[in-house]
């Protein structure tokens, strides 16, 4: 059954993409392993167009075509059946993908159905955490690693993610501001282990009580200190060497060694 990482900080260009990229090539090239990236940036698609580049005209369009994980959003919102169909896509990486849709913006929570007590909405808001992960459980089974590029901001798409993920990982930029953005995440993955908590008191264990592993759900079983300990275990952070270059972009003389060292220690988990 493949794992789930996901690629995750509120802070911007601290290198979730080129990591979640980088890092995505190394599995399936030089690990020979199944990979799928799912691109939740929708503001950007960086994955996407690195990928794809066919796709990039999209963002300007405002929607990807196709069924995207904005599709099964909105089934939610409309309070249609469930279904964990989306389209995936082949890429010359050897990386299989689900390109991000700019549509994924609008996924909030306020656009539920409200449901008429307390129990119905506590089973809307798991639902609502839950829609990544339901995509992802036929799909575990054909692939080593999924890994998902986040954009960067505290979102309701973003613990989506986190709940969908067994592992996160936080890029660190070396500045005070970028590090900062790692308490944030923790506290994020904390918040949706909390919350499922709450919510399997309300609506009693089985309703969670899936197969699947999910940073969120396994953590859940462990009572909140467990639950800490796990989150912090499971962060892996990474840093790179950061210089600026003439052009002002930036080297990236620490990506290799970045991509190295996690993929080895994704691939010996
Ligand atoms: N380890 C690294 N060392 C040096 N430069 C890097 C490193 N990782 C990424 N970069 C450079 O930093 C810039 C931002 O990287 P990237 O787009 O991956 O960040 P991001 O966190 O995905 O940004 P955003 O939050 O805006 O999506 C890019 O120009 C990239 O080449
Ligand atoms: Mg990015």
């Amino acid at each position: 059954m493949g794992r789930v990482v996901c690629f995750i900080s509120e802070k911007g260009g601290v290198g979730k993409t080129t990591a979640c990229f980088e890092i995505g090539v190394a599995l399936a090239q030089t690990h020979k392993l199944k990979v799928l990236v799912i691109d939740a940036d929708y503001q950007r698609g960086g994955i996407t167009g690195r990928l794809d580049s066919s796709l990039i005209a999209n963002f300007t369009k405002g929607a990807m075509p196709g069924t995207t994980l904005y599709h099964k959003f909105q089934q939610l919102y409309s309070a249609s059946p469930q279904t964990p169909d989306v389209d995936v896509r082949k890429s010359t990486f050897k990386i299989d993908f689900v390109p991000a849709d700019p549509r994924l913006a609008s996924v909030s929570e306020d656009k539920l159905p409200s449901g008429k007590t307390i129990r119905q909405n506590s089973a809307l808001l798991l639902d609502h955490l839950m829609v990544i992960d339901k995509v992802l459980q036929p799909l575990r089974n054909d692939y080593d690693y999924i890994l998902i590029d986040s954009h960067p901001e505290v979102s309701s798409l973003l613990r989506a993610a986190i709940f969908a993920s067994d592992y996160a990982v936080s890029p660190v930029k070396l500045d005070l501001q970028s590090s900062i953005g790692v308490p944030t995440v923790i506290g994020e993955i904390d918040g949706v282990n909390d919350d499922v908590k709450s919510m399997q008191s309300t609506l009693g264990e089985p309703r969670v009580g899936r197969p699947g592993h999910g940073a969120a759900a396994d953590l859940g079983r462990h009572g909140v200190e467990d639950a800490r300990g796990d989150a912090a275990r499971r962060a892996a952070y990474c840093s790179g060497t950061w210089s600026s270059r003439d052009d002002g972009q930036g080297e990236v003389s620490g990506v290799g060694d970045l991509v190295m060292r996690v993929s080895q220690s994704v691939s010996s988990t």
